[in-house]
């Protein structure tokens, strides 16, 4: 989708770098920033902009059938009366979105936890873009955990995790894989904070409830082994407007 913004009309252009926060490379938005005279011009072409992908939204004038943004700061409506104004969502739009992969295990779906522990993700804001019930393989496991295979533990792991079904999640958003991993809380659910999800529903390493991916790489590559082509959906939810100015 191409989108393009245009502040001026008189009014002094200003720019500071600090205003974007662009990843270095991104394979989902790429975007240009120009002045002209009296004139900010910022055009972005977008792939996949997906926890907040709606553009329609961002400006003042577009037509729309999502509900109407939460109301406005008084400096941001200083910024917003003009039609065609660039609003700041587009800046908010543009930051990095990740994916992470996050497992309820065995423990966990016996328990009967899988309803709490989805409940603390949707609750923070984030975007679940992929659920699913699974009896999990050994070959899965292992390559899963392929980086702990060297760890005495790693045999138990592996038949603790193919004990019995797991329950996939794939969760999207801004900061959403360190974000998660403080929802979840510490590896020892005994050392995890009270408000974590260790740290209120488990009391053992061996037995701690619930998996979440270490690093925006391995959000993406555990995602990809564990959904098949797909069983991910992309969707815009109606909250969008209400979780990001
Ligand atoms: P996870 O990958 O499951 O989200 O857990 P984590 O990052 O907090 O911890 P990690 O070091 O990746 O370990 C993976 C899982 O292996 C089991 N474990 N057992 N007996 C032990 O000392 C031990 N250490 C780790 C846990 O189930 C841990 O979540
Ligand atoms: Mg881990």
């Amino acid at each position: 989708m191409e989108t393009a913004a245009i502040l001026g009309g008189g009014t002094p252009c200003v720019f500071s770098s600090s205003l974007l926060h662009l990843p270095a490379s991104s394979n989902r938005t790429a975007c240009s920033l120009w002045c002209a005279p009296n004139k900010l011009i910022l055009s972005t072409s977008t792939s996949q902009l997906s926890a907040f992908r709606s553009q329609s939204h961002l400006f003042s004038n577009y037509p729309t059938t999502t509900p109407p943004p939460p109301p406005r700061s008084k400096t941001s409506a200083r910024n917003s009366t003009q039609t065609g104004i660039f609003l700041p969502h587009l800046v908010a739009s543009m930051e990095q979105v990740e994916e992470t992969y996050i497992m309820v295990k065995p423990d966990g779906l016996q328990r009967g936890l899988v309803g709490e522990i989805i409940s603390r993700f949707e609750k923070k804001g984030f975007k679940l873009t992929g659920l699913k019930l699974f009896q999990c393989p050994t070959e899965l496991a292992e390559e899963h955990y392929k980086d702990l295979k060297s760890k005495p533990f790693f045999p138990k792991l592996i038949e603790y995790i193919t004990s019995g079904p797991v329950v996939c999640m794939a969760w999207e958003g801004v900061g959403v894989v360190a974000s998660a991993r403080k929802l979840i809380g510490s590896t020892d659910p005994l050392k995890a904070e009270p408000g974590t999800i260790r740290g209120d529903l488990a009391v053992q390493t061996g037995r701690n409830v619930v998996h979440g991916s270490d690093s925006p790489e391995n959000g993406k590559r555990e995602i990809a082994l564990w959904f098949k082509e797909g069983e991910l959906c992309e969707w815009t939810p109606a909250q969008a407007p209400w979780l990001r100015e």
